[in-house]
């Protein structure tokens, strides 16, 4: 069989007409009659590949319809439009070549558990979805890169053993070095902020790592965070900034992944809108909102939505039950199966928010100012709006120690989260920087911080302090919120989590 202009799928579009070769593995396969549809992908997307009998050799033609899921082959033959098809073209084949088969793949249209699917994820990355959503994560950092380079950032690597408590001392994974106990960073901030004063605009882009113990869909062991710091900006600075940055995101996303979108079903038109100004809230006026008649109402109004949600769900899945008992192709009964399985697990999902929506909106009515803003919190502010919200302005107490206080209120702290829309929650955190070397040192103190540790970083405030300030934006909550993702797990290819580190 000639291999002549071996291509690839993504190149379709240029070789209409044309007689080329692919080089991939079968996603999928069904026959009808006389006919073989194989669904093969090639790394940059999915291509139908018709094989008629007759247009290839019989015995290749026999291997080919016995082939099993994932085996790699070459397929060779001629490309054509094909609106119906996925990705648009298909391929007339005019021959092919099994590569290697595969034999019982484990992964099958069928349900599979959240377990059994993360113990096979070195697999499962090849699925559909799971492709999809990397590709977004690659523009995602692609675009993070490109916003800081071309606005006159510069990057700083920063260390991932180190001695400096970033965050908070409960979240801490501790690291023999030597006989000493250090630790892996939980953010690159407090080292960025030494090379600000020498760049002036910085960031460092990094994997981060919490011990935190909490197993929502939320939170990761391991993060990857992009940090930037910027010297001589205050907080609305930094607000404008946050928002030029994520919007750009958005709309490289927007303008490199449409048909991934698409293939995920997110709600393009709500990403298109993803524009700067984005709302602005002070936590004090969060704290209105969470216990006002507002978000009584508001909740209310959820509860209702999932109850009528919830007997769609069920009467779904009555008639797809009934439809199974009949005679059905297998191809039929296997699709029934897998959207059987989705309606389960969101059965399962809407359930659980039917139990939670009382208890979250007791948890807000009865929120009161100097709390820290729970998930449930922030969820119910970000289900409010269809745009990013920034919420500035938290009580000292509940904030980190390096924040800014703020000179008009002493009881706040000049620092912003953003929260994602429609229930994402929190994808950055971000301040001004503590600059007055006295309140700083008297931070590091109330904490109970070593004292010891943290000279280097008086120093900045000893030898030409200026006020500055940065943020770390999360990139597996940001994929997430972009791909409609709800756990966070499903946005970097090998998750660490608290209660498991699977593969
Ligand atoms: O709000 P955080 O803790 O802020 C900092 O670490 C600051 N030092 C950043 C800075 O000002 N330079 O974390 C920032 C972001 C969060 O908004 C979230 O997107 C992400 O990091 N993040 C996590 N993502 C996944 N799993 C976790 N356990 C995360 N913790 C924080
Ligand atoms: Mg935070």
């Amino acid at each position: 069989m000639p291999e002549t202009n071996k291509t690839s799928i993504s190149n379709l579009k240029d070789n209409v007409g044309a007689e080329v070769t692919l080089q991939g593995w079968l996603y999928r396969g069904r026959k009808s009659g006389k006919v073989l549809f194989l669904v093969v992908r090639d790394g940059t997307g999915l291509c139908q590949c018709v094989v008629e009998k007759g247009a290839i050799p019989d015995e290749v033609f026999e291997e080919l319809k016995r082939l099993g899921a994932e085996s790699s082959l070459t397929v060779t033959g001629t490309v054509r439009v094909e609106e119906r098809s996925v990705g648009g073209f298909e391929l007339a084949v005019t021959g092919a070549k099994i590569v290697s088969p595969a034999i019982d793949y484990p992964i099958t249209p069928k349900a599979h558990g959240v377990d059994f699917l993360l113990k096979h994820r070195h697999l499962h990355l090849r699925s559909q979805r799971q492709w999809c959503i990397g590709k977004i994560r690659h523009t995602v950092i692609d675009a993070i890169r490109r916003f800081f380079n071309d606005n006159g950032f510069t990057l700083t690597d920063t260390p991932i053993l180190t001695a400096m408590v970033g965050e908070d001392k409960q979240s801490l994974f501790e690291v023999d070095y030597f006989g000493t106990p250090i630790h892996l960073t939980q953010t690159g901030q407090l080292h960025v902020e030494a090379a600000a004063m020498s760049y002036g605009k910085v960031y460092c882009f990094g994997p981060t790592f919490r011990a935190e113990k909490s197993k929502t869909r939320r939170h990761l062991t391991e993060f990857w965070m992009v940090e930037p710091e910027v010297a001589y900006i205050d907080l609305d600075g930094l607000l404008e900034l946050a928002e030029n940055f994520v919007s750009f995101i958005v709309a490289q996303v927007l303008e490199q992944n449409k048909s991934q979108l698409e293939t995920l079903s997110v709600d393009i038109d709500a990403l298109e809108k993803i524009k700067p100004p984005f709302y602005r809230l002070t936590y004090s006026e969060a704290v209105e909102i969470l216990t006002g008649e507002k978000t009584k109402e508001f909740m209310a109004g959820e509860l209702t939505e999932l109850q009528s949600r919830k007997a769609e769900i069920e009467n779904r899945i009555s008639e797809l039950e009934e439809q199974q008992k009949g005679q059905l192709k297998q191809w039929q009964k296997d699709k029934n199966a897998a959207e059987l399985s989705e309606l389960q697990n969101e059965l399962t999902e809407v359930d659980t928010k039917i139990q939670n929506n009382p208890k979250h909106a007791e948890l807000a009515a009865e929120f009161r100012w100097g709390k820290d803003l729970g998930g449930s919190d922030e969820t119910i502010i970000s289900r409010m709006h269809d745009k990013p919200i920034f919420v500035t302005h938290y009580p000292k107490e509940t904030k980190a120690f390096y924040m800014k206080a703020d000179r008009k209120n002493e009881k706040v702290v000049l620092n912003f989260d953003l929260l994602a829309p429609k229930g994402f929650g929190e994808i950055i955190g971000g301040s001004a920087r503590e600059d007055d070397f006295d309140l700083l040192a008297a931070r590091i103190e109330a904490q109970g911080l070593e004292a010891e540790d943290y000279q280097w970083y008086l120093d900045l405030r000893r030898y030409g302090s200026v006020p500055h300030g940065g943020f770390g934006l999360g990139v597996e909550r940001t994929v997430a919120w972009i791909t409609g993702e709800k756990h966070i797990r499903q946005c970097i290819a090998f998750p660490r989590m608290m209660d498991k580190v699977y593969i």
